[in-house]
Order: C-alpha cells, then structure tokens, then sequence
C-alpha cells in the first residue's frame, strides 16, 4: 500500500474510532453509529452558495467529515459557524480546521450558543444534528429559529434516518421537501430540506 493510501485509511480508521468513543459515552446525543459517508456529506455541501458573503451554519459536525465537504465546495473557513455540542469533538475539530468557527454549544439554544453572532444571517443551515432523540416540539422549534436567521427560500438540510421527515409538516410556517436517499451510508440517509416561503 503506498503511503497517501496508507494515510487515508489511517484517518478514516482514526474517525471511525473518534465517533464510536463518542457514541459509547453518549448514545442520544451521538445518534448515528457511524460517521457520515462522504457522498453524502457532499450532498449535503451542494446547498451552500460559493459565492455567497453570508457565513453557512453546521450543526453537529462530529468528527468533521461534513465540515471537511463544505469547506472542498469552495466555502471559506473563515465563512463557517460550527456548533459542536460534545467538547472532545469540538477539540478535535478544532485543532483539525484551525480557521473555521467552532462553538462548543447548543443548537437547540442559538441565542445563547451564537453569542455575538445571534444577529448574522446565514447562507444555508447544513446539520447533522439527531432530531429524532429530541421531541418534536424541539425539533419544530429548531427549524423555525434556523429559518428566521436565513433569507426566505434558503435550505436548511437534515440528515436523518427514517422514511419520514423528522420534523411534522407546518405548511403555514415552512416547507419540506424531500432532497435525497443516499444508500452509500451506513445506515442509508435520507436527506430532507426546509424553507421559508418566500
Ligand atoms: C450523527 S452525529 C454527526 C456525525 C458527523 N456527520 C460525522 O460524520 O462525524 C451527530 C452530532 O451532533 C452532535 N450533537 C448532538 N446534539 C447536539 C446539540 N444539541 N447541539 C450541537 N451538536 C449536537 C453530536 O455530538 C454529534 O457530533
């Protein structure tokens, strides 16, 4: 095996190891047991705009397999807020892309979490978050705060895992459609996307 390769791998299994510590020593907030699979993750960087001036928002990077795929679409690290709510990912992410904006926080609790940031509008929201171990009034909330950070007709995408989106239709207060099924994903993602209406 050459060395790039060996390199390669050695991150992957580096990650892999990384996230399922995280998941061991918390299970609800983790959720997935694996890390995001690359072709999703640059499905999920696809809805932010290069040539925006607005910062794009991530919650819950994790091991920063997503982070990575939205800083490869051209966005600035500079241009990126990163909300990590376990410290050893945030660490480690932090030392990983020492020029993106990392906060160990909340994203049920931006006012707070965003801190001088509260009052930016965001390109696009890119989250990785477990909406399906929070109840659904929490889940709503989320969205609806997320969405009055952004101009109308900019995505927020979740990655989730069942045949539903995550959050209850509101068609008076914001739209969902159904944006992928990425099967090269342990376990298949289904990708789900909600916008203001404009
Ligand atoms: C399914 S994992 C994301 C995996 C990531 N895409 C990767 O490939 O490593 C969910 C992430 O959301 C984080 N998280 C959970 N609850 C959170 C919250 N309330 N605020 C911010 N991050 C949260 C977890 O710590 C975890 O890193």
């Amino acid at each position: 095996m050459n060395f790039r390769l060996k390199e390669r791998f050695g991150k992957k299994f580096d990650e892999e190891i990384r996230f399922f510590k995280g998941w061991k020593s918390n299970m609800r907030a983790v959720g997935s047991i694996v890390p995001t699979s690359g072709v999703t993750a640059r499905r999920m960087a696809s809805v932010a705009d290069p040539h925006s001036s607005l910062p794009v928002l991530e919650l819950g990077p994790g091991t920063g397999v997503i982070t990575k795929a939205i800083l490869e679409r051209g966005i600035k690290p500079e241009r990126l807020v990163s909300i990590e709510f376990s410290t050893d990912f945030f660490n480690h992410l932090s030392s990983r892309f020492p020029a993106v904006n990392f906060i160990n926080g909340d994203a049920f609790d931006l006012d707070k979490t965003l801190g001088t940031l509260r009052d930016e509008t965001f390109d696009c929201v890119i989250s990785a978050v477990p909406l399906l171990n929070f109840p659904m009034y929490k889940r709503v909330a989320l969205i609806e705060d997320l969405l009055s950070r952004m101009a109308p007709g900019r995505p927020v995408v979740q990655i989730s895992y069942g045949p539903l989106s995550p959050v209850i239709a509101m068609p008076d207060r914001y739209q969902i459609s159904h944006f992928d099924f990425v099967v090269r994903n342990i376990p298949p993602a289904q990708l789900w996307v909600y916008r203001k209406p404009h």
